[in-house]
């Protein structure tokens, strides 16, 4: 049995949105609850402005939550105050981002990006040694002569992000934050880099959170899953269970919609657009309503629980 890695318990966050006359407030993540282990890949997936991001945002602590906790190896990283833990805390869960070209300063050589890491994680100059750096490039396929004195520019996406995994790497982390990391990504690639999360679990026992449009990628990678909907989690469990037989009317549209070539266009354009996204943020009971074939007037006035269902959490009252 692997142990908690990360607990998020009734995690919220709201927004004050809107002109300055009309300000709203905007839950953009509603009670969120869910938990890593070790050695797990772990997606947060859903259509666009779900709240996946806020999620991870919070978690890297780049964001302040409303209300909730977070605890990272038994610890509230809430309370966390001392730059000592928090350092510790950004050594052992790195972040990999959408757009690799931003990760790394343009004008200067990925190969100094990787020492500086080193540098400033590790303590460990480079002139003494670059061991730890070749590891990182090796388990994503690469060697330092691939990275040797070129600029970022000099790679394609596909290349960078796994120069931007292996940075990530240096620091010998136990969690990756990974947002979207293969959506800029040539399509013909996407697999092989999602595959590295596999490897790195396999073999360093890594856990990955791993933030995604796509099923596909997801279905492949991950051992649990959780559907996320205008701030809910509206379905969680372990990959199989939820995506080869979905219970939340929003998570069987969404496995319909995988068959498309590029499942966010169809997400987007099969949408009921009588509501806007803000629109059905705001909506009291389910958000999916607007769009559910199943809706039940109950379903638009009260507050949906949760029920475990066949070893799988929905938020829904056709499961009641
Ligand atoms: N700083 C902010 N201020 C106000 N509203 C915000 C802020 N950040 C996010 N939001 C709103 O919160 C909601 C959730 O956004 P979030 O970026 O977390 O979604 P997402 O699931 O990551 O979407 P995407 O798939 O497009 O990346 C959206 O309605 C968004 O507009
Ligand atoms: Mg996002």
């Amino acid at each position: 049995m692997s142990s908690k890695l990360i607990e998020v318990n009734g995690l919220t966050k709201v927004f004050r949105v809107g002109s300055l006359f009309s300000r709203v407030r905007l839950t953009a993540v509603d009670n969120v609850s869910f938990d890593i282990k070790d050695a797990d890949i772990y997606t947060l997936a859903g259509e666009s402005g779900s709240g996946k991001t806020t999620v991870s945002r919070i978690i890297l602590g780049l964001l302040e939550a409303s209300e909730g906790e977070i605890l990272y190896k038994g610890k509230n990283i809430m309370n966390i105050k001392s730059e000592r833990e928090k350092k510790e805390f950004r050594k052992d869960v790195q972040a990999i981002f959408q757009n690799p070209f931003e990760t790394f300063n343009p004008l200067r050589t990925v190969e100094n990006y990787l020492y500086e890491t080193q540098k400033n994680f590790l303590g460990v100059d480079a002139s003494d040694s670059i061991d730890g750096i070749e590891q990182a490039l090796t388990a994503v396929g690469l060697t330092l002569d691939d990275v040797k004195e070129k600029y970022p520019s000099e790679f394609s996406g596909g290349q960078l992000q796994r120069i931007s995994i292996a940075r990530a790497l240096i620091t010998q982390p136990s969690l990756l934050i990974a947002d979207e990391p293969v959506s800029m990504v040539d399509a013909s690639l996407r697999m092989s880099i999602v595959n590295l999360f596999k490897e790195l679990k396999d073999r360093y026992g890594l856990s990955v959170l791993y933030i995604t449009h796509d099923l596909a990628t997801a279905y492949y990678v991950s051992d649990k899953i959780a559907i996320m909907f205008r701030g809910n989690i509206v379905e969680k469990g372990s990959v199989e269970k939820v995506l080869d037989s979905p219970k939340h009317p929003y998570t069987k549209m969404l496995k319909e919609s995988i068959a498309q070539p590029d499942p966010r266009d169809k997400w987007d354009s099969r949408v009921d657009l009588h509501l806007t996204e803000r629109e059905e943020y705001m909506l009291k009971g389910c958000k999916f309503a607007g769009r559910c074939p199943h809706v039940m007037e109950r379903c638009r006035t009260e507050e949906i629980p949760d029920f475990d269902i066949d070893g799988v959490t929905v938020k829904c009252l056709l499961y009641q």
